[in-house]
């Protein structure tokens, strides 16, 4: 078995969590008291601002409708470029004359940013009605520091260092729906010389395969059909844990939970994708025919400046040999333009390995220097007109790679996961095809976490149309 090493809290915490939820309880319920979380960031934030809302459930706060109706205002925040630590600033400023309107309203910072101990403490001298700031590794703990927040007039600040542990039983309220988030890991130790996550997220933990299996089974019981499996870099999990459990293995064991029918995961660094994960998303009928892989640069100079560890050669390498074994996968990707010292060429040597991969779908950035990391301190820094230039080319690049792609499924029957009405038009239902294409349709609600088969009749760049068949096979 593996074991659970040093990273799990102790049944001490345990109590001691269970203790201030009811302390919280006996304050909160039937008082009618609303929260409004605003999330910013990755997946991973996204979940946890789902285990913040279960915790504030659970304590007795109503979900509000807006956050102008609400008590309790929550910022989990994201500090991998700059530009959503602009937006968090913004936001959190304007609420100065909502917390002076109502003072017993309560106002949290939490998330990446915090974690950087100069941001924090900026956030408490500049917004001093800021009621509560904690980081990512004691996210359990906010039902503690939410009750100090409620009886203290200064801002209640907890932030720790040390990685977080591994903490279960933390309850989560998912948003409505199929589909579930389900974290595998957390923290990465890849240290990519531009990115934060290593020193806001701590080094690589995995969660325990029972726990993870268990948790999987639940949402089954509960009606989910489909989980993403989520890590900074999912090819890793396992490797901390002392039975040694793979990523693979770990997917082969989520496959025989009955009721599951689909199988996603994110992220996967291509240095780690093993041959076994290949062979595996081969022969696993519900692991979906999909995988993110970010190339990030397609330069060797820049991927070394980057300190990726492969080279474009054994990307092209790896992604034949997944094309090899799963014919028809898509493929999408994460890229940075505008690193420091990247030239024309370089820059060219991007355009020309997105050509040649043709991505499904790629998430662009200008790069954006991160105090702390080993790039900030690289010269050479791009002049942002130029940065923007270069995304503008990409975008237009991959937007029409994009479209071709999706165009090849015009005409194609395709098995299709329903997913929810669509937000523009309520005559459509949307959903994804298991190599993650959105696809409208006309269809009745009660298709909504069943199958059905579409004829695509429209491509668009981001998604398809189509028609639902009957059992004949005609067009209904
Ligand atoms: N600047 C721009 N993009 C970044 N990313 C990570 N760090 C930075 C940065 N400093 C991008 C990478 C990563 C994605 C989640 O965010 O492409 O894969
Ligand atoms: Fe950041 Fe690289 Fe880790 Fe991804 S793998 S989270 S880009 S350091």
């Amino acid at each position: 078995m593996p074991n659970r090493m040093n990273i799990a809290v102790t049944h001490k915490e345990i109590e001691e969590q269970k203790y201030y939820i009811n302390e919280l309880k006996n304050r909160v319920y039937g008082k009618g008291l609303k929260y409004h979380i605003v999330t910013y960031g990755c997946q991973m934030n996204v979940h946890d601002s789902e285990k913040l809302a279960g915790m504030l459930t659970e304590i007795g706060y109503e979900e509000a409708n807006s956050q102008q109706e609400a008590d309790l205002v929550l910022f989990n925040t994201c500090c991998v470029r700059e530009n959503a630590e602009m937006r968090v600033y913004g936001n959190v400023g304007a609420l100065k004359a909502f917390k002076q309107a109502n003072p017993n309203r309560i106002i949290g910072v939490c998330g990446c940013m915090m974690q950087q101990a100069e941001v924090a403490n900026y956030i408490k001298k500049t917004f001093p009605f800021v009621d509560l700031i904690f980081g990512t590794h004691n996210l359990h703990r906010f039902p503690i520091l939410l009750l100090q927040a409620l009886d203290s007039n200064q801002t209640v600040i907890e932030i720790l260092d040390s990685d977080g542990k591994v903490v279960e039983h933390v309850p989560v309220k998912r948003a409505e729906g199929i589909s579930a988030w389900v974290t595998v890991m957390y923290g990465c130790n890849n240290f990519c010389s531009y990115c934060i996550v290593p020193y806001v997220r701590g080094r690589e933990r995995s969660r325990h395969p029972d726990d993870i299996l268990g948790e999987i089974r639940s949402l089954a019981l509960d009606g989910y059909k489909e989980v993403t499996l989520l890590g900074q870099n999912v090819n890793s999990y396992g490797k901390d844990l002392e039975s040694r459990i793979l990523f693979h293995q770990l997917l082969r064991k989520v496959n025989e939970v009955e009721g599951i029918e689909r199988i996603r995961f994110t992220t996967s660094h291509p240095k780690d994708l093993s041959d076994e994960l290949i062979m595996t998303m081969a022969e696993c009928d519900k692991v979906c025919k999909h995988i993110h892989l970010p190339i990030q640069a397609g330069s060797n100079r820049i991927l070394k400046k980057m300190n990726r560890k492969y080279t474009r050669e054994s990307y092209i390498e790896l992604v034949d040999k997944l094309r090899r074994h799963i014919p028809d996968i898509a493929l999408s990707t994460d890229i940075i333009v505008g690193f420091p010292g990247e030239t024309e060429e370089d820059f060219l040597q991007t355009m020309d390995i997105v050509e040649e991969i043709r991505y499904d779908s790629a998430f662009t950035f200008v790069y954006s220097p991160r105090r702390g990391t080993a790039a900030a301190k690289m010269k050479d820094e791009i002049g942002l007109e130029e940065k923007k230039h270069r995304l503008a080319r990409l975008n237009e690049l991959v937007a029409k790679i994009s479209k071709e792609k999706n165009q090849e499924y015009l005409d194609r029957n395709v098995d299709v996961l329903v997913e929810d009405i669509s937000k523009t038009n309520k005559e459509y239902l949307t959903g994804r095809t298991d190599t993650n294409k959105i696809v409208h349709f006309r269809g009745s609600y009660d298709l909504i976490g069943k199958f059905v088969t579409v004829k695509i009749t429209e491509a668009r760049a981001w998604s398809l149309e189509g028609k639902v068949l009957d059992d004949q096979g005609s067009c209904s």
